[in-house]
């Protein structure tokens, strides 16, 4: 499958221990600055869809916001059952700017 470049932000707005939600192709995704680097996954909780971009950072660890299930950014994997993964997306660091290499429709 191929993909596409899509920046998604400049590093100075996003501090260590943040999220934030973009969209891309009518999904939207989260893209983290967590202690281990920068990361991107779909930004709706396996469980009941909650904006895990609201959620808190542990390591690279985000917790949802609702009801505590964490999972590990590096995979996506939910960590009391890696059977259950979110969608992660690579993110690049280029200068000052962040991208994502997401899917192309094509
Ligand atoms: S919606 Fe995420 S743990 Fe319930």
């Amino acid at each position: 499958m191929s993909t596409r470049r899509i920046k998604v932000a400049k590093k100075s707005e996003l501090a260590v221990g943040k999220g934030k939600a973009v969209m891309i192709q009518g999904q939207e995704i989260a893209v983290f600055h967590t202690e281990e680097g920068f990361f991107a996954c779909e930004n709706a909780c396996l469980h009941q869809g909650a904006p895990l971009d609201q959620g808190d950072l542990q390591g690279c660890m985000v917790i949802c916001p609702w009801h505590a299930w964490k999972f590990n950014l590096k995979d996506g994997s939910f960590v009391s059952d890696p059977a259950f993964a979110l969608k992660t997306y690579p993110v690049i660091s280029e200068g000052e700017d962040l991208w994502i290499e997401f899917p192309s429709k094509n």
